[in-house]
């Protein structure tokens, strides 16, 4: 959601800062507007409604405006419909503060009340415009400096904010301050550059500060000083990013999501062999002891969208493996659920927080709630310093490097393997796992990217099928245990980029309602890698079947029955049924791949979707 760049250094700012929102294009945005400054001149605002090419049309690729210092923003609506005046940059009446904005001010109409009683008025419908004139209004009631001014303002400010801000009276500097929405900084050759996500400014370097929540930053050209909420100036560490900037680029293929889907069975290794060495698991860099692991008594897996649906898979197999009862929660449910937790919680419950992005609101909102029931938490995050990784407990970084297309692949499968880790190692320390099963598994494990690499070049027969298919206008999912964790996942991946109405059902569900649904020439898609639940799925599938289902089956290598039933069967190596999602869910994100594309779409940037979504 929301893009932020911004520059400062001794080039000309605007192509860098159209260069860095290009690349945050992924997360979603409805319009676009950038503000550069040169020298005391005063600052030039451009704003566009609609996609970035219309900005950088506007102002001739950047080359139109100039100043080496400036910020950029990419607008994902959510206070005002997508218009040029609702785009950010916002500005105070007389320009004194400019600023762009990420995140939600919740409490903006208590804070338009006090700033209409000072004489302010407002132009657009945006909260920030409201955070840009409060800090304007700090700034020339107090001491007339930006530190100053933005701190009044954010003791005031109840929400999210990621904020880069330029004042009238500070030329060559740039201003920033975070919540709760993502922002990092960083330096090279003398200059300093600001994103809300790494791949905007990979391209220029790989050290970054995280800037830590409520605190601030000055950004001069080349140096940073940060300070916190009283305005003392504070020491951030630089990491090393350990991406490339190869990594955050097509590489040749069309789309991200295929150059993502491709990317998995590395995604899946090197995931695997961050905790898995010489056929053994080993935990002790995430910090969970054997002793804890041998008290729990309850997991909960908290996730929103794929990232739960991997919870959903999880679950089957941490209560087979580890024989832990586990529960798995919508984030946006869990936070505000009153869940009644057992009085030893804290010693034996463990709540596994699973996110690509790290920053997703209700994920991070869970991890939080979590804490305040005193509740031990462990995330399970890709993006190296985000939100949840920082808060977290305990973290497991999935290693599947930069993610860009709105629809996640390799992270699902990154997060799957990390999460059979987890179980697997839970169960040999709790004395549920014998040394030849835990061999087995962990071969099992080591065996998954070939499997999955294999599925992948069988793509031109689900090419095929996709552009047959690609008119349907309902599909359905079926599959039972971890075949229903796959077809939620599967049905998802097909509406959010193909926007045919799909749904996944539990197989067994669909007699209590469903069924009246289906309809001559209907789309069926069966999941079917459970041995001993095939035959349960095998009469659905006759069911549907009979009052007219179009059968796709999805199966494993050697079930060739389900070619007597199904129109069309798509087949995938066996491995061990734990971990069956990691190989079949692979010809469901290729069918909407290619449903996708036949249909015209813009697959790597769905139509409403944001990557990472950072409002409740
Ligand atoms: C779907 C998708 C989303 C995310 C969800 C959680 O393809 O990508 O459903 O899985 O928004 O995002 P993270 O994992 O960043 O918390």
């Amino acid at each position: 959601m929301c893009g932020i760049v911004g520059f400062n250094g001794h080039q000309q700012a605007a192509p860098i800062l159209l260069q860095g929102l290009t690349k945050l294009e992924y997360r979603g945005y409805d319009s676009a507007g950038l503000c550069v400054r040169d020298g005391s001149e005063p600052a030039v605002i451009i704003k566009a409604k609609g996609r970035l090419s219309v900005l950088k049309e506007k102002t001739n690729d950047g080359l139109s405006v100039h100043g080496d210092c400036g910020i950029g923003h990419t607008r994902w609506a959510t206070h005002g419909e997508p218009s040029e005046t609702n785009a950010h940059p916002h500005c105070s009446d007389d320009g004194n503060v400019i600023g762009v904005h990420n995140g939600i001010i919740e409490n903006y109409q208590e804070l338009k009340e006090k700033l209409l009683r000072n004489g302010y008025t407002f132009y657009s419908e945006t909260d920030t415009e409201i955070a840009i004139k409060l800090i304007d209004y700090y700034y020339k009631k107090y001491l007339h400096t930006p530190v100053d001014a933005i701190n009044h303002a954010l003791v005031r400010i109840r929400g999210s904010y990621a904020l880069e801000l330029m004042f009238k009276d500070y030329p060559g500097e740039i201003y920033v301050a975070r919540k709760d929405s993502p922002m990092i900084l960083g330096i090279a050759n003398g200059e300093s550059y600001i994103a809300s996500d790494v791949p905007a400014i990979l391209k220029y370097t790989r050290t970054v500060y995280y800037i830590g929540n409520q605190q601030l930053a000055r950004v001069g050209k080349g140096e940073i000083t940060f300070y916190n909420l009283d305005g003392d100036e504070i020491e951030i560490e630089p990491k090393t990013v350990e991406w490339d900037a190869a990594a955050a680029e097509k590489g040749g293929y069309e789309h991200f999501m295929m150059k993502e889907i491709h990317e998995q069975p590395k995604a899946v290794q090197d995931t695997l062999h961050s905790v898995e060495h010489d056929g053994v698991i080993d935990l002790s860099g995430i910090g969970i002891t054997d002793e804890q692991i041998q008290k729990l008594r309850q997991i909960y897996i908290v996730a929103c969208g794929s990232a739960y649906h991997v919870g959903v898979a999880a679950q089957y197999v941490l209560e087979d493996l580890a024989g832990i009862p586990v529960r798995v929660e919508l984030a946006s449910e869990f936070r505000y659920r009153h869940l009644p937790f057992s009085e030893n919680a804290s010693e034996d419950s463990l709540v596994i927080i699973i996110s690509q992005s790290g920053e997703t609101a209700d994920s991070l909102a869970a991890l939080r709630k979590a804490h305040e029931k005193g509740l031990p938490t462990l995330g399970v995050v890709n993006v190296v310093g985000s939100s949840i990784a920082r808060e977290a407990d305990h973290v497991f970084y999935t290693l599947a490097g930069p993610e860009i297309a709105v629809a996640t692949t390799k992270a699902y499968s990154a997060q799957l393997v990390a999460l059979y880790t987890i179980a697997i190692q839970f169960g040999k320390v709790r004395g549920l796992i014998s040394d030849e099963d835990y061999t087995k598994y962990i071969a099992d494990l080591e065996a998954l990217p070939a499997k999955i690499e294999k599925v992948l070049e069988d793509e031109s027969r689900i090419q095929w099928f996709a552009a047959k298919q690609s008119n349907a206008h309902d599909v359905f999912f079926i599959g039972r245990g971890i075949d229903y964790a796959i077809s939620l996942e599967g049905s998802l991946k097909l509406k959010e980029i193909s926007y045919v109405h799909s749904e996944a059902y539990a197989a067994g569900e669909l007699k209590h309602g469903t069924i009246s649904l289906i309809e001559d020439g209907t789309l069926v898609i069966s999941v079917l890698t459970q041995p001993r639940l095939i035959e349960k799925t095998t009469s659905n599938m006759v069911e549907v079947r009979s009052r007219g289902a179009y059968l796709m089956g999805l199966t494993t290598y050697g079930n060739y029955d389900v070619e007597d039933l199904a129109d069309f069967t798509t087949y995938v190596p066996a491995t061990d049924p734990h971990f069956a999602a990691s190989v079949a869910v692979i010809p469901l994100q290729l069918l909407a791949y290619y449903f996708a594309v036949s249909r015209g779409l813009d697959v790597d940037k769905p139509r409403n979707l944001a990557k990472s979504v950072t409002v409740e």
